[in-house]
């Protein structure tokens, strides 16, 4: 399967290993054009196309870049919020998707609480969908920016060690990356409290590993993921906040045992004091900006692929092709 084909991305099942290295390439460009100052972040190749950021579920990270990334390719960019839509007012998914299409939009990008929305969004438009959360199903965006900020870092994504430690099962970034990271190369290993664990770590090719210190030992990537309390409903699955951050929390002392290369991880928004201590989230090895970074290049890598009629369409990024649109 490959984006090409379907140009739509709601699952990394959608991307073929092709797919990904395309995209992540193209970031690499887009990432130098960012960093290299006001000059030459905008390129023209989306000039004329309209995407529509439909967010009905709360987001900074992936919303922001989202729109950063439509207008750096010159789109025009409009965002709608769950509460600031005719959603709040009774409107069915499919109404709302059919209302957009009616306007002719070229592109939707959805975060919904509700695992499958991006897919009645796709049956229901003519342009291209981009899942950006999905319930606890999948983020491939995320996994994306993940990737490349470990390959970034690594050089390579294949012979990594990546210990996910928190709540597995109510994460849809787990959803999207562990198995890429599989299909790439990587070893994954998991740990959290029994409640947060995967009922399938088969299916996700995945091993558990009995403690956090087991799982972080030997690690290249540390990945931290918070309490998805808005999945989870409460906290009586869990002993208190204060335990929970002393048994799974990533503190000094573990960073301290880490190899030196290893790098820490998180998708954010993080929860300082549970999940990762004030100081590990703060310390050298700390990815978690980097992966911000990465959000904007890689998903405007994304959005020029599924909008263009194939990758050799995609015109280069060189100093005199990018225009201040
Ligand atoms: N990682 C992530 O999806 O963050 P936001 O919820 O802020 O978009």
């Amino acid at each position: 399967m490959s984006i090409l084909s379907t140009r739509h991305l709601m699952t990394m099942d959608d991307l073929s290993i092709a797919d990904i290295e395309t995209i992540l390439d193209r970031a690499d460009l887009h990432a130098a054009a960012n960093a290299s100052g006001p000059g030459t972040k905008k390129h023209g190749s989306l000039r004329g196309q309209t995407i529509v950021n439909l967010f009905l579920e709360p987001s900074t990270r992936t919303r922001t870049s989202f729109e950063i990334a439509g207008k750096r390719l010159g789109a025009d960019v409009i965002n709608i919020s769950g509460s600031a839509s005719s959603i709040a007012k009774g409107e069915s998914l499919v109404d709302t998707a059919q209302t957009l299409d009616a306007m002719d939009t070229d592109m939707v990008v959805i975060r919904a609480r509700a695992a499958g929305s991006p897919q009645i969004v796709r049956r229901n438009i003519r342009g291209s969908v981009i899942n950006a959360g999905d319930g606890k199903h999948e983020h491939p965006t995320q996994a994306l920016l993940d990737l490349h900020t470990m390959r970034a870092n690594f050089g390579r994504i294949a012979g990594l060690r990546v210990a996910i430690v928190g709540d597995i099962a109510h994460s849809r970034v787990v959803g999207s990356l562990a198995r890429v990271l599989g299909r790439l190369g990587a070893s994954v290993v998991v740990a959290g409290p029994p409640a947060f664990l995967p009922a399938r770590p088969d299916v996700l090719g995945v091993e558990v590993a009995a403690s956090v210190d087991e799982a972080i030992y030997g690690a290249d990537v540390v990945y931290l993921l918070r309490i998805q309390l808005e999945r989870l409903g409460s906290l009586q699955l869990l002993p208190s906040l204060r335990e929970y951050a002393r048994f799974w929390g990533m503190n000094s002392q573990r960073l301290a045992a880490l190899a030196p290369h290893t790098v820490i991880m998180h998708p954010g928004p993080m929860n300082r004091g549970v999940e990762i201590t004030q100081e590990v989230a703060d310390s050298i090895p700390a990815r978690v900006l980097n992966q911000v970074n990465s959000g904007v290049a890689v998903r405007m890598a994304i959005m020029e692929l599924l909008l263009a009629n194939c990758a050799e369409d995609l015109s280069p990024i060189a100093a005199k092709e990018l225009v201040n649109a």
